[in-house]
């Protein structure tokens, strides 16, 4: 039997992510995605109030392909206003889904229909941009997988969506915010899971290359990751494949995926059917805690991690070091405290944080201009400074980026879309602004960018 049919065959005991299959599948390019009250059982009981695109499952993943339309009509339906971002992907600003600066919040009962091409493939998700961090704590975060125009030649393919939830005693929801952690490093969740359960175990095939894209959708947590085998490799980074090699994940040097960011493993499972490879996290008071595991299932398939190829690089244009003028940003705390003019998005009634000394007026505010302008075609080095001691996944929408520079570490030169700032670092990170528009600018932290730490660039 050959490799595909093998896969065919196990698809359903495998389960809905479990292999590849899927991948090759004709992409859901057309989809209606309707936000609505869900429940699921995330720990004893069943947590109500959950905000999914399903009554009692976790948001879908949303499957395209790198060059081909798509077209998601996002339907709301709950009584809060919303408005859908797809977190990584380089589209037209006006398919961003960030309110007031794309488009205005989606009410409920109303729809808005989001069309974009994808130009580039890989691991991505999407979240609301409006009740961000209610939508997003009580469950509305999801994957998106874009797939290579080629099948890169993996046996299987496992999305983990990492993620917490804040459960009193009893799983019902505690508040998602806290002033103390808004003004720190945001309200940790109490219950983890990895795709909305804990410790889920994920049959693939024996002796199989299985592509593992991480996905840390969380509003505030940095996971510290490692596998329990060290038969893997980094292949993509924020859904960019790696040009450069990187370094292994380890338990003496766990991978730190701050929110919104994601990396894609190839893992060679181990020979035996039975045996487990494991996703583990260094958690506070529990290191190598399990989220997920992988356990081979089948007759060996005894393939070999040199039978990858590189995954094909996106059509990312590089910028030119030379001619690039600089752009200096900082990142702290706020010396007052008013609450930013969200409108109809969600306030947390507080301003902490700061983009260059002044906190977000809010999505809803007028006259707010951008933190910087950018001429279309060109290059720049934006030079982020970090004068807080907590840790800033900064974000930027609609473009790319490479960090050339920090002053504490080496950092690989990966493509990105979110970066982890470190405490008291300075990173220089360069692109070419070719998407014209207006980018938001934020720190994922939910907390931190709902309290003032946003704006946006300004591509003209
Ligand atoms: Cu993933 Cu502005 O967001
Ligand atoms: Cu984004
Ligand atoms: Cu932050």
């Amino acid at each position: 039997m050959n490799r595909r049919k093998f896969l065919l065959g196990s698809a359903a005991s495998a389960g809905l992510a479990g292999a590849a299959t899927w991948i090759n599948a004709a992409p859901s390019q057309k989809r209606e995605l309707t936000i609505q009250p869900a429940s699921f059982r995330l720990r004893t009981r069943r947590t109500m109030d959950m905000v999914s695109l399903s009554p009692d499952a976790p948001p879908p993943v949303l499957l395209g392909r790198q060059g081909k339309p798509m077209q998601l009509r996002v339907i709301n339906g709950t009584e809060d206003y919303t408005a859908m971002h797809w977190h990584g992907l380089r589209i037209p600003n006006a398919m961003d889904g960030v309110p007031y600066l794309t488009q205005m919040p989606i009410a409920g009962g109303e729809s808005f229909d989001y069309e974009f091409t994808p130009p580039d493939a890989g691991t991505y998700w999407y979240h609301p941009h409006c009740m961000t961090m209610a939508q997003m704590a009580h469950g509305l975060t999801g994957v998106m997988v874009i797939a290579e125009a080629e099948d890169p030649g993996f046996d299987a393919d496992q999305v983990v969506n990492l993620r917490d939830f804040r459960l009193d005693e009893n799983d019902a929801f505690l508040p998602y915010s806290t002033a103390r952690g808004a003004a720190r490093s945001g309200t940790f969740g109490n219950v983890i899971t990895a795709n909305w359960r804990q410790a889920p175990v994920y049959d693939q095939p024996t002796g199989g290359l299985v592509r593992l894209r991480l996905v840390n959708s969380d509003t505030t947590r940095i996971y510290r990751l490692y596998l329990s085998a060290d038969t893997a490799r980094i292949m993509a980074w924020d859904g960019h494949p790696v040009e450069v090699p990187v370094a292994q994940p380890s338990a003496q040097a766990p991978l730190l995926l701050g929110p919104g960011q994601r990396v894609d493993l190839a893992v060679k499972m181990p020979a035996h059917e039975g045996q487990t490879v494991e996703l583990l996290a260094d958690l506070p008071g529990q290191p190598g805690r399990v989220m997920t595991q992988l356990r081979a299932v089948g007759r060996d398939l005894a393939r070999d991690l040199r039978d990858l190829k590189p995954l094909p690089a996106n059509p990312v244009s590089r910028p030119d070091l030379a001619k690039a003028e600089v752009h200096d940003f900082v990142f702290g705390w706020t010396p007052e405290g008013r609450a930013p003019d969200d409108g109809y998005c969600g306030s947390l009634g507080y301003s902490f944080w700061s983009i260059n000394r002044t906190p977000w007026p809010g999505d809803a505010a007028r006259d707010t201009g951008p933190l910087a302008t950018l001429e279309r075609g060109k290059s720049y080095i934006l030079r982020l400074r970090n004068e807080s001691p907590n840790l800033h996944p900064i974000h930027l929408h609609g473009l790319a980026f490479v960090p050339i520079r920090s002053n504490r570490r080496q950092l690989p030169p990966l493509m990105t879309d979110t970066i982890l700032l470190l405490k008291d670092e300075v990173v220089e990170i360069a692109l070419v602004a070719d998407n014209p528009g207006d980018w938001a600018f934020h720190c994922h932290v939910i907390e931190h960018q709902k309290t003032g730490l946003a704006g946006f660039l300004r591509v003209t």
